[in-house]
């Protein structure tokens, strides 16, 4: 089907944190990717962006911190929207389910499905918080996990294993606020009943999305509809969210379901942006679609679209290209742990590195299965391919052309066999790179985008320009235009994936951003036409940069785990008598050597204040022996002695075994005699 218009919309994001690169790389990189390729196309598009402003972990952040939630959902709004802006993320708009045009919209919406009776009201027993006088939805519960004993799992999901839960499900459960066992207490709420779409959505996804939706986002649909559809409730009860219609019975304290609102938010900003905002949402000559990330993918193909069927009036999504996540140096990404990449910090680090990160995202773009994000990757995807494949490639052109012919294009002359193939070449790429775009495999457009420099770096490496300009002008004249062609090409296939790096481009080409139509031709730069100055394209990232950033997250690691510390429960009890048995002393290193062929093992010689003693002890790792002479030691002297590597140890010094596994003395504080005892 030919569709005459587009409504892109890309996942709103919770307001409760800033965001990271899992972020780009999931949704909002290949998003803007397929938008500006749509705008290079002159299609008649609309990118919608917005924050997600409600849900209870805004709440949950606001209540710790003792602010308001609409303060919590100001100050990351601000913080986010700055983000997509600094990456050259393109919405047309990026709005905030906080605003008016919201409420309104999805007070409408809720109220349009109530009139005509299609919620089931349902009276049920929920868990209640006595002390704060308040029904728990979603994440003020939690509890342990009845799937995989995660002791952290909430009432609505279990983030270890990925269950969606419901809070009757988890096994000692506590409320979230006062950390109390919460009690049942009767509450009324609305539900969609999704029972009566599985039908329609069985054969609308099963049976006409197979071939053109992505794998991942199918099978997850069809397990969702195969395990049967339940009635899902769309209200809580909650102070913070869009409120339910007052006149509504029962409706007092009650807000939409986070889930239930957000989408719609793509509606109000829709509305928000233009007064024909009908014809995106309600011509079936639009095409819809919704970029998200993997957890999203139930609610965008599944329940959102229950509930415009059930609305009557909307199209529903044509394509859903939901990819799976991006880890980070080999452990998922987190924002309460802080494993992640924040785009506000990457780009104090890498100030205008924009495209660099883009690039590493998109070629390395979680696709098909959760893919991972190195530092190390990142260097390499920038020195060995942006840098020493496009960037040298514009380079080696611009010189050559400026150091030649003062940086006037020179003309086109006698065009060889090479040349043609070359030109044919050029000419087939715009046609590959949009059919990988339009079927949402973006690693793959990226890469031929990527082969386009190649081809240029190959040409060049054939036609040796540098070594025949003494010989045959001409011929050189004619291998730097159709080298100058390749480079406005480029500026023209690579703005949807480095936008940056088109404009900077077109900037040293001397020549403004063209549409896709013009790609593939080979009279962009058009003979005499005089090239501005040539700037670097991109830069060398240095080993320097990357170690630093590998050390910030290992400080992380080490920081999580100090904070995750919990000591092991005590022993069972003793009786003084066996302790009594126990003779402990003060004891002074005098000497210290390693243990030949080992590389846990120190022999030490201790003096006791009885005799002078020789104890092997496994702390090589931990100290060297020089640095430990005269170091005093708590040191166990009726032990029996040990045979260990040839050496008989006579007695054990007693060490504090840190969180991560590091040993360390245990000695008096003040200056002890060797021999004291200790009791
Ligand atoms: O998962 C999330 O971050 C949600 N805030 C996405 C919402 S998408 C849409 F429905 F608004
Ligand atoms: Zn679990």
């Amino acid at each position: 089907m030919i569709y005459k218009r587009y409504t892109v919309t890309s996942a709103l994001p919770y307001a409760n944190g800033p965001i990271h690169i899992g972020h780009l790389a999931g949704v909002y990189v290949p998003a803007d990717i397929y938008v500006r390729y749509l705008r290079s196309t002159d299609k008649d598009v609309v990118f919608i962006g917005g924050s997600d402003e409600h849900g209870v972990p805004i709440t949950i952040k606001a209540r710790q911190q003792g602010v308001t939630p609409q303060q919590i959902v100001d100050k990351y709004h601000g913080i986010i929207k700055e983000s997509f802006r600094e990456f050259g993320i393109s919405f047309d708009i990026y709005s905030r389910t906080s605003n008016l045009v919201h409420h309104e919209t999805a007070d409408d919406f809720f109220r349009n499905l109530y009139n005509k009776g299609e919620f089931v009201e349902k009276f049920s027993m929920q868990y209640y918080d006595e002390e704060n006088k308040q029904f728990l939805a979603d994440r003020y519960i939690t509890g342990t996990c009845p799937h995989c004993g995660n002791e952290k799992a909430y009432g609505d999901q279990c983030e270890k294993c990925g269950t969606t839960l419901n809070a009757t499900d988890l096994i000692n459960p506590r409320s979230a606020i006062s950390g109390n066992a919460p009690v049942m207490k009767e509450t009324r709420h609305w539900f969609l009943p999704l029972d009566k779409y599985e039908s329609f959505l069985r054969h609308w996804i099963l049976d006409t999305h197979k071939e053109d939706w992505k794998t991942n986002v199918y099978g997850q649909c069809k397990s969702w509809l195969d395990q049967g559809l339940q009635p899902r409730a769309v209200t809580r009860d909650l102070d913070w969210g869009v409120k339910l219609p007052s006149e509504i019975e029962g409706s007092e304290g009650k807000v939409l379901y986070v889930w239930f609102d957000a989408p719609i938010g793509y509606i109000s900003a829709t509305k928000e942006l233009t007064p024909e905002w009908e014809k995106y949402w309600k011509d079936k000559e639009s095409k819809l679609v919704h970029f998200i990330g993997k957890d999203n993918i139930v609610f965008h193909c599944i329940i959102f679209p229950a509930m415009l069927k059930a609305e009557g009036s909307f199209i529903l999504p044509d394509n859903v290209p939901a990819n799976e996540f991006m880890n980070l140096e080999g452990d998922k990404i987190s924002t309460s742990r802080n494993w992640a990449v924040w785009l506000h910090e990457y780009l104090t680090d890498f100030p205008s590195r924009q495209d660099e990160l883009r690039y590493v995202l998109c070629a390395n773009a979680p696709e098909t299965k959760d893919n991972d994000f190195t530092w190390k990757d990142y260097q390499a995807k920038n020195n060995n391919e942006l840098l020493a494949i496009f960037g040298n490639f514009v380079n080696r052109t611009l010189v050559l052309t400026h150091k030649y012919f003062n940086g006037i294009v020179p003309e086109l002359g006698e065009v060889n066999d090479n040349d043609k193939n070359t030109i044919e070449e050029i000419n087939a790429f715009p046609q590959r790179i949009a059919s990988s775009i339009e079927n949402y495999r973006f690693r793959e457009a990226i890469n031929e985008m990527m082969n386009l420099a190649r081809l240029g770096n190959k040409y060049l490496t054939e036609n040796e320009p540098w070594k025949i300009f003494k010989t045959d002008e001409n011929r050189v004249k004619t291998i730097l235009n159709i080298s100058l062609q390749i480079c406005a090409n480029l500026s023209i296939l690579c703005e949807p994936f480095l936008p940056f790096t088109a404009g900077k481009l077109c900037t040293m080409l001397n020549i403004n951003q063209q549409k896709w139509e013009n790609a593939g031709k080979t009279d962009l730069m058009k003979e005499a036409h005089q090239l501005s100055e040539v700037g670097l394209l991109f830069q060398k990232i240095e080993d320097a940069e990357i170690e630093m950033q590998i050390q910030k997250l290992l400080d992380t690691k080490k920081a999580n785990e100090e904070a995750a510390f919990v000591a092991k429960a005590a022993k069972t009890n003793i009786e003084y008598d066996d302790f009594a048995k126990i003779d402990l002393r003060v004891g002074c290193i005098i000497e210290a050597e390693k243990v030949p062929k080992t590389k846990k093992l120190l022999k030490l010689k201790i003096d006791t204040g009885i005799d002078q003693r020789t104890v092997v002890s496994g702390i090589a790792e931990f100290y060297e022996p020089e640095n430990i002479i005269g170091q005093k030691v708590s040191i166990l002297v009726n032990l029996a002695p040990k045979n260990l590597k040839g050496i008989e140890s006579q007695g054990m010094i007693l060490m504090a075994e840190d969180h991560d596994g590091k040993l360390c003395f245990v000695s008096p504080t003040l200056e002890v005699k060797s021999g004291s005892e200790i009791k």
